[in-house]
């Protein structure tokens, strides 16, 4: 028999069982909470220390440049190709990947004025193959349900998981059924689960009510659950942590900054982080902070809180893809939290607004819910929690154009209510002037178009 390679560990009251041995809905029989994947080099694992099968540090990071120029498609993932601290697969040729990962990081040099910092990086999961960051832990968890023989799937879902999790059940020729709060989600991420060819239900409740519903059909049905209690999913996600430091050149950033919606991607990226710190191959880890929309802030009243106890809100927010109210892997994220010496914070919606629009005035664009971070960071440097030189990096999650009735709304002064924009400071009724760009309708005339052309020139011109 194959020798195993990795166990899963109870977040809660410290359980080790095998991967097959989890139940349907991925949570502890005996505290009924979630599970992380722990390998024998893990941190406090049995055999921690145990390196056996692992290259060195420097060999690993060699290792893993060296794939990219492979014509394997397991290579070229951004997931796959850091499969030596992820071997969760029996045969890694199993893996079904649309070559997820490998995203950019982009500096932003006038957000990084905005706020007040000497510079400021974006690693954009956008780029990936459907649009989101959900890719890297889909690759990584779909390819588990093929290894383990099953024909459907399912999540509920804010959009993107569902818009992930039907693409890659589509390669891996796997069913697939999506459950999405019904007019709750953006356009683009309900196009896709119908383009790849889901079942796409639509619920009339919202997202907690959709996982609510799942977590109850998977114990009667022969489905896999792909939600983020899935811990496979994360093991994929922590893989961006590890492509931030390759771009860094291994200069760990004092800062990274991520949205909070259900709460497992933080606590993924912070688990690749330690992990890299545990394995030698940095000395330090980045802080970790979280920010969440004021409608949906559970995380950001358990931080405030003296006793800290999480209590589930209900959620409404613009950011669609963070509409959470009840978040699963809220524990995992606290942990992260405490452990990486970061901080929660919420923002309003005319912040998210506007930092979306200062990151799209970049030439980078992203989503309401990825655009939180930046909205944070602003808040973040007026608490004085972030110095002027810190190296700090958000983490975008979403493309532009998986929300753009959201932009068009913004750029045509229709999104924001008069009394969102009441809370605006006057400095950032400036700046929600000179970003928004609402489309002209004109005749097809020469000297009309000249004559605005010229208008917008004296403008831009310096007094
Ligand atoms: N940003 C985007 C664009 C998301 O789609 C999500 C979550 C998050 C941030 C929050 O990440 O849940 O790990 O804290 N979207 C899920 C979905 C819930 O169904 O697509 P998290």
């Amino acid at each position: 028999m194959k020798e195993r390679t990795y166990q899963l560990r109870c977040i809660g009251c410290g359980a080790r069982i095998a991967g097959e041995a989890v139940r349907s809905d991925f949570r502890c029989v005996d505290c009924n909470d979630l599970f992380e994947v722990e390998y024998a080099w893990s941190e406090g694992a049995p055999g921690d220390g145990s390196t056996k099968n692992l290259p060195n540090a420097n060999a690993l990071k060699w290792l893993w440049q060296e794939r990219r120029s492979s014509t394997l498609a397991v290579d070229q993932s951004g997931v796959w190709r850091f499969r030596d601290l992820l071997p969760i697969l029996e045969n890694s040729d199993h893996a079904v990947t649309l070559h997820e990962g490998n995203t950019p990081l982009y500096d932003l040099p006038r957000c990084a004025k905005v706020a007040g910092l000497n510079s400021l990086f974006a690693k954009h999961q956008g780029m990936n193959p459907t649009g989101s960051f959900k890719d890297t832990g889909m690759t990584a968890a779909l390819s588990v349900a093929v290894e383990r023989g099953f024909e459907w799937v399912a999540c509920a879902s804010t959009g993107n998981t569902s818009a992930a999790m039907a693409a890659y059940a589509a390669r891996a020729g796997l069913r697939s059924v999506v459950f999405i709060p019904e007019g709750k989600i953006a356009w683009g991420k309900l196009s896709q689960s119908m383009d790849y060819g889901a079942l796409t239900i639509q619920l009339k409740t919202d997202f907690d009510g959709c996982v609510d519903l799942l977590t109850e059909l998977v114990k009667r049905f022969p489905i896999y659950l792909l939600n983020s209690v899935n811990p496979y999913r994360l093991e994929g996600q922590k893989t961006p942590a590890f492509e931030m430091l390759e771009q860094m050149d291994w200069q760990v950033p004092e800062h990274v900054i991520v949205p909070g919606g259900n709460l497992a991607n933080s606590s993924a990226l912070g688990k690749g982080f330690l992990e890299l710190q545990h394995l030698g191959m940095i000395s330090r880890v980045p802080k970790i902070s979280i920010i969440q929309a004021e409608g949906a802030n559970p995380l950001y009243r358990w931080f405030i809180d003296s006793n800290r106890i999480m209590r589930p809100v209900k959620a409404e927010t613009r950011a669609t893809a963070i509409r959470i109210g009840n978040p699963a892997s809220w524990r995992k994220a606290a942990k992260i939290i405490e452990r990486m010496d970061g901080w929660c914070e919420q923002v309003s919606e005319q912040e998210i607004a506007l930092a979306k629009a200062e990151i799209g005035a970049e030439g980078v664009g992203c989503e309401p819910a990825s655009a939180v971070t930046f909205a944070g960071l602003k808040k973040l440097v007026r608490l004085g929690k972030l110095k002027r030189e810190d190296r700090t990096v958000l983490l975008l999650t979403g493309h532009t154009l998986k929300d753009s009735e959201y932009t068009i709304q913004y750029h045509r002064g229709e999104l924001l209510r008069p009394d969102e924009i009441a809370q605006a400071t006057p400095a950032e009724l400036r700046q929600h002037a000179a970003l928004s760009k609402p489309p002209m309708v004109m005749e097809a005339n020469l000297d009309a178009v000249m004559r605005v052309l010229e208008a917008k020139m004296k403008l831009s011109q310096p007094v």
